[in-house]
């Protein structure tokens, strides 16, 4: 079974980011931790980022007509983009939202998310392990 992760803007610079709220691994190095993790529990995994809200919402389009599920990190999109939301509205497929960090122990502009009520769940704030827990907990709903 396939799963895209979808990370949103400004994730393509993880390892340079803000580290001390991001950590220093590298968004190359969160694919590999992605595509190893997916592997150790049953799922094959492809890992895109965009700073583009566009090209997430065509993404979102795909994923629905494909019945694919979807990991996703909106990052900054995460509190105010209602395009994203109603795109992943239509997934026909579990979505699971994701944080690096916990934005509710952030600025108070950070703790709306306009996404989680349309997601089965979110993970937030385990740091690049976010994603590991994301995709043992879409395996266990998979398989469900
Ligand atoms: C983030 C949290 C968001 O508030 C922020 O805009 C990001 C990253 C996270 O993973 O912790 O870009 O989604």
């Amino acid at each position: 079974m396939k799963v895209l992760i979808i990370n949103g803007p400004n994730l393509g610079r993880l390892g340079t980011r803000e580290p001390e709220v991001y950590g220093t691994t590298t968004h190359a190095d969160l694919v590999k931790v992605c595509e190893t993790s997916g592997a150790e529990v049953g799922l094959e995994v492809e890992v895109r980022q965009s700073d583009d809200e566009a090209q997430i919402i065509k993404w979102l389009h795909d994923c629905a007509d494909t019945t694919t599920p979807v990991i996703m990190n909106p990052a900054a999109f995460t509190h105010y983009s209602i395009a994203i939301r109603d795109a992943a509205a239509m997934l026909t497929a579990p979505l699971i939202e994701v944080h690096i960090s916990n934005p509710h122990t952030r600025e108070e502009f950070r703790h709306v998310s306009v996404i989680s009520a349309v997601a089965h769940g979110v993970i937030a704030g385990f740091g690049v392990n976010s994603y590991r827990l994301a995709l043992k907990a879409m395996s266990d709903l998979l398989v469900r």
